[in-house]
C-alpha cells in the first residue's frame, strides 16, 4: 500500500487553480482580535505576560483542566495535549500497538490515523454499511476480533459520511469491548458540528479514549491543538513519551488563545453552527433541485454533506468540476483503503464556511449544463 495521504495529494493537486472551496471540513474561523476581544482579565494578562520559554509538555495545567471539565468525572490530568488531533491519533497508536498486536478500524477512517495503525500492526477493517444510515454492523464487528485484538479505533461523527453513532449502538460497542477487554478509541473531532451526537466516549467506557481539539466545529485548525482523554493515567505518560520524540510542548501562543476559546464554546459553537445549518438549507435544495444527479443527504453534521452521486465516475465529476468550474469538492475515492471497500459514489461537500454560500451558487450554475440534472416537472393532469 502506498504511503501517501490521497486526500492531502489532491489538494496540492487541484487547490491552485480553485476559486471555489467546498473541500474544507473545518468551520468559518475567527480573526484574532475577534478571539482575543473575548478574553477574560485571567487570560488578557497570560496573553500580556506570554512567557515563550518551553512548557508543560502535556499542556498547561489550566488548558487542560478545561478540556477536563467538558467530560463528568476527569480531571486536568486525564487529558495529554497534542499539536492537533492528528498528532494525537499517532501518538496514542504509538504507545497502544506494538507488532504481536491486532487492530479493528472502523471505515472510512481519516487516512493519517489508519496508517498509524497498519505502520505498527496487522488490522481488520470493518466498513460502515451503505444502507442510508452509515450503520456500524456490529456482528461484523464482533467476528474480526481476534486473540490478539487490542483495540478498536473509530472516527464518529464521521468523515467523510457524517455519520453518527446511535447512543444504543454506542452503548452495544462499549459492551462488546468491555467484554473482550479492548480499548475503545474514538476519533470525535466532528462532535461540535454534530446536530446529536452521543457521549464521549471516555465518559461511558473506562477504557474508552476521546481524541478531539479545536481544529473543526471552533474553527481554530491554525492554533495546532488537539487532545487526547483518557481516564488510564500510565497510557496517558506511555504517549507523551511517544509525543516526546515529535514535538516537546505546544506553543505557548495557542494554548492561551485555545483557552479563551473552550471558555467561549457556546458563542463560537452557535455562530460556526448557524453558518453550517444555513448552508445545509442551501444544500439541501441544490441536490433537490439536482436530484437526477444526487440523492439527498441522510447526514446531520453541520462540517459537511455526503450525497450520493447518481452521473457515474464521482471521481472524474470532481475532477472535471476543479478543472472547468475551478470547484473543490472531495470525492469519497480519495478515503479508499486497503483494509475494505468505502463508498466511491459520493462527494463530501463543505458547510461549515461563509464562502460556501456562493460557491453553491456557482455550483448550481454549473449542473444547470449537465444534460438530466433538474427535476422535471411533473406532467399537469388533464
Ligand atoms: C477525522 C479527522 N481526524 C483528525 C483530523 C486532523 O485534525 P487536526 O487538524 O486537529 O490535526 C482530521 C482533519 O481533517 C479529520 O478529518
Amino acid at each position: 500500500m502506498s504511503d501517501s495521504f490521497a486526500l492531502a495529494a489532491f489538494l496540492a493537486r487541484w487547490s491552485a487553480g480553485i476559486r471555489h472551496d467546498l473541500a474544507a471540513s473545518d468551520s468559518e474561523t475567527l480573526p484574532l482580535s475577534a478571539l482575543l476581544a473575548l478574553a477574560d482579565a485571567e487570560d488578557q494578562r497570560r496573553w500580556d505576560a506570554l512567557d515563550l520559554g518551553y512548557a508543560d509538555p502535556r499542556g498547561a495545567p489550566w488548558l487542560r483542566e478545561a478540556i477536563a471539565r467538558r467530560h463528568a468525572g476527569l480531571a486536568a490530568d486525564d487529558v495529554l495535549c497534542c499539536a492537533g488531533a492528528q498528532e494525537a491519533a499517532a501518538c496514542l497508536m504509538g504507545a497502544l500497538l506494538t507488532p504481536d498486536d491486532h487492530a479493528v478500524v472502523v471505515l472510512p477512517l481519516y487516512q493519517p490515523s489508519e496508517q498509524a495503525v497498519t505502520a505498527r500492526c496487522a488490522a481488520t477493517g470493518v466498513p460502515l454499511a451503505d444502507d442510508g444510515a452509515w450503520t456500524l454492523d456490529l456482528d461484523r464487528l464482533a467476528a474480526a476480533l481476534r486473540p490478539n485484538t487490542k483495540l478498536v479505533l473509530a472516527n464518529f461523527p464521521n468523515s467523510p459520511t457524517g455519520a453518527s453513532l446511535p447512543r444504543a449502538a454506542l452503548d452495544a460497542l462499549v459492551a462488546l469491548c468491555r467484554r473482550r477487554g479492548l480499548w475503545l478509541v474514538i476519533d470525535e473531532v466532528y462532535r461540535e458540528t454534530d446536530t446529536a451526537p452521543p457521549p464521549a466516549v471516555v465518559e461511558v467506557y473506562e477504557r474508552g479514549i476521546s481524541v478531539d481539539g479545536l481544529s473543526k466545529g471552533f474553527g481554530l485548525p491554525g492554533l495546532r491543538v488537539g487532545w487526547i482523554a483518557c481516564r488510564d493515567r500510565a497510557l496517558l505518560a506511555r504517549t507523551l513519551a511517544v509525543k516526546s520524540g515529535l514535538s516537546s510542548c505546544l506553543s505557548s501562543a495557542s494554548e492561551v488563545l485555545a483557552h479563551v476559546a473552550l471558555r467561549n464554546s457556546e458563542p463560537i459553537l452557535a455562530r460556526t453552527r448557524e453558518i453550517g445549518r444555513r448552508n445545509r438549507a442551501r444544500l439541501d435544495a441544490l441536490l433537490a433541485q439536482h436530484s437526477g444527479l444526487f440523492a439527498p443527504d441522510g447526514a446531520h453534521n453541520l462540517a459537511f454533506a455526503f450525497p450520493r452521486y447518481r452521473g457515474g465516475d464521482a471521481e472524474a465529476f470532481a475532477a472535471d468540476l476543479a478543472r472547468n468550474a475551478g470547484l473543490l469538492i472531495l470525492p469519497a475515492a480519495l478515503w479508499r483503503s486497503p483494509l475494505g471497500r468505502v463508498p466511491v459514489d459520493h462527494l463530501r461537500i463543505s458547510l461549515g464556511h461563509a464562502r460556501v454560500a456562493s460557491a453553491l451558487e456557482v455550483f448550481d450554475a454549473h449542473l444547470a449544463e449537465v444534460p438530466g440534472s433538474r427535476i422535471q416537472p411533473a406532467p399537469c393532469p388533464v
